[in-house]
């Protein structure tokens, strides 16, 4: 089939199918706490330490991490789904961090207690692209939280993983993080 000019409600559509793991991204700017849901975050490189976070430059976190130059990414659980919700606009500002206990770590980015891990970061480039900036940030501390399975999100849903290989584990050198 011949490929098309692609225009953004087709990149959505294309882009609702993907899996991804959903996280709370936060910061703390001026004395006050800010957080968001993202999906649009991955491991750049693992030499140094470092993540990747693609923030609209609408979302009010973003001034946050523009500022104070850190942010912490904080992986949800799958009992989580609820505080993905508040903080995607269930709730706002200081709002959002009621509901659970919050730590600091090196940044002193708010750090969910019992996420299943948190990376506490500290930006070290960006890039602006259109309507989001792609944060890179040098991970200075990490929290392994609680047990558990992660939460998902496609296709407009909250989802939880079921495995394939029943806790086998892959043949040598197919485990990408076994590099
Ligand atoms: C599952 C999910 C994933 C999201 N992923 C991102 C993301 O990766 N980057 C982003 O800028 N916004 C993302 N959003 C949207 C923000 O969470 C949302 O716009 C939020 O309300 C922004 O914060 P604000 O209300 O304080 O401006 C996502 C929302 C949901 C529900």
């Amino acid at each position: 089939m011949e490929a098309s000019r692609v225009d953004a409600g087709q990149f959505r559509i294309g882009m609702r199918t993907l899996a991804g793991a959903v996280n709370i991204i936060t910061s703390a700017h001026g004395g006050h706490r800010y957080g968001m849901t993202a999906t649009a975050v991955c491991s750049a490189t693992a030499e140094p330490p470092t993540v990747l976070a693609c923030i609209n430059k609408l979302a009010t976190t973003h001034a946050a991490v523009a500022k104070s130059k850190v942010f912490c990414v904080n992986v949800l659980r799958v009992e989580d789904w609820e505080l993905s919700t508040t903080f995607s606009g269930g709730h706002s500002g200081e709002a959002r961090f009621k509901s659970r206990n919050w730590t600091r770590l090196a940044t002193g980015a708010p750090v969910l207690v019992d996420s299943l891990v948190s990376f506490d970061c500290r930006v070290v480039k960006k890039l602006v692209h259109g309507s989001h900036t792609i944060f890179l940030g040098q991970v200075e501390q990490i929290l392994v939280g609680q047990k558990g399975k992660p939460l998902l999100y496609s296709d407009g849903q909250y989802a939880k993983l079921a495995s394939l290989t029943l806790g086998e584990p892959l043949p040598e050198g197919l485990d990408y993080w076994g590099f």
